[in-house]
């Protein structure tokens, strides 16, 4: 019998680890430079929190969750998404009494059971950060720059920006109306999903990916003209600090989101290389969920973005990233040799050399074979020989040349010539 990894689910492997490295990198170096913190929260909270922070109404709500019981009867969901965690982390902590401004970022493993398809998975990764206690449009440009610049380090290329804005509690109604009276006539037609969603939330059509649902928005009118006043403002002042940062991008009148939290600016980056998964990252304003959650009413806005996702476009674009192979490579032919062998390999690793140590009891021929498919830089050899004089061969793998090293300075040695490639 042997095993699969469940649906949804997949092994990173060492291939590509180092490209996952490389985006984490990315994404700490980016949040440092915009003064974000980075916090970690349980993979598993209260399912409470998230039925009361997504929404009921919402896809992650209704069939989505990995929702089970506790050996005492608690409900607890591994996280299909952060913001509600890190809200409740926010709040548990009470940073909201400390700092006026909290800037917090947050990596890992988030749960959502969704039909697999490629970039869609059930346990996948995300990158996000939130801002508590900023209300004003510069917040919302500031996040969208965080998002690009971040994708730009990383070197993610041809991505689009779309933002939209989807009104608060005061306007919201009016959209919904004004949907709601657009699409009435045809309502039989809709799909399902659709139908159920007229009446609850009419927005989440606009989202929906059936084409013929789609067919039947075509003409829909701009429904930012149901804004409300100090929506339509705090709009148009996002759009002009995005100009002002000189970031590119789309007004998309019909984004949506699929969490109902978003107040005012909703934004996604997306990419014309993932297929049906095409959205990268989505975050946006919400500014009634720490109230919604049992805070003061303070405003927020934020973004994720899937790993999965940004390291495909890497590979599509070719992108690779080397990970660490062994610098040296020690080969001690015999007892005697092992024993320093084995003293030289831990030397060599406290002076930050990458090393590894063949011991096995075979010959020469086949431990340089080894070695040279691990692509080590240079190899040790120890032989009987050598060991009387305490010195060993120091093989260049690349140039073939080889030199005799006393083993007392090879550590020294071999760690300076590593840190002159470094
Ligand atoms: P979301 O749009 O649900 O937003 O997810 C953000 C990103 O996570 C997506 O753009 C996508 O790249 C990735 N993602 C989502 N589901 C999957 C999946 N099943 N497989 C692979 N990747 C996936 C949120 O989660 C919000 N919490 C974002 C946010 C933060 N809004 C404000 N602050």
């Amino acid at each position: 019998m042997t095993y699969t990894a469940p649906r949804g689910t997949r092994d990173i492997l060492p291939e590509e680890t180092p490209l996952w490295q490389f985006v984490e990198q990315k994404a700490r170096e980016v949040f440092q430079l915009y003064n974000f913190h980075e916090i970690r929260t349980p993979i598993f909270e209260h399912t409470e929190l998230f039925q009361r922070g997504i929404g009921a109404d919402t896809d992650i709500i209704a069939k989505e969750m990995y929702t089970f019981q506790d050996r005492k009867g608690r409900s607890l969901t591994l996280r299909p998404e952060g913001t509600a965690a890190v809200v409740r982390a926010y709040l548990e902590s009470n940073r909201h009494k400390q700092e006026p401004l909290s800037k917090l970022w947050y990596q890992g493993a988030m749960f959502r059971y969704e039909r697999p398809q490629a970039g869609r998975y059930r346990q996948f990764y995300q990158i996000g950060c939130e801002v508590f206690g900023r209300g004003g449009a510069y917040q919302d440009a500031e996040v969208i720059a965080t998002a690009q610049q971040l994708f730009a380090a990383a070197g993610l290329q041809n991505l689009e920006v779309q933002v939209n804005s989807v009104g608060c509690p005061v306007c919201r109604p009016r959209l919904k109306e004004k949907i709601q009276s657009f699409l009435g006539a045809n309502l039989a037609q809709l799909c399902g999903d659709c139908r159920t969603r007229f009446g609850s939330n009419p927005l989440r059509v606009l989202d929906c990916k059936n084409p013929r649902c789609n067919e039947f928005l075509v003409g829909l009118p701009d429904l930012t003209d149901a804004l409300c006043a100090d929506c339509r403002t705090h709009f148009q002042s996002v759009h002009d600090y995005l100009d002002a940062l000189q970031l590119k991008f789309q007004v998309n009148p019909r984004l949506v989101r699929g969490l109902d939290y978003y107040t005012k600016t909703v934004f996604e980056v997306l990419s014309g290389q993932l297929g049906a998964q095409n959205a990268v990252c989505g975050g946006g304003r919400y500014d009634n969920l720490v109230e919604e959650l049992g805070g003061p009413a303070l405003p927020a806005v934020g973004f994720a973005f899937g790993l999965e996702r940004a390291v495909m476009l890497l590979q599509g674009q070719g992108a690779a990233v080397p990970g660490t192979l062994p610098y040296i490579f020690l080969l001690p032919l015999g007892a005697q040799a092992d024993a320093q062998a084995v003293l030289l390999t831990a030397q060599l690793r406290r002076a930050g050399v990458p090393t590894e140590i063949d011991l096995a009891d075979r010959g020469l021929a086949a431990k340089l074979k080894t070695a040279s498919k691990l692509q080590a830089r240079y190899v040790y050899i120890i032989g009987d020989n050598e060991l009387h004089e305490k010195c060993g061969q120091l093989k260049d793998m690349r140039s073939g040349g080889q030199e005799k090293i006393g083993l007392a300075e090879l550590a020294e040695i071999v760690a300076a010539k590593h840190r002159e490639k470094n």
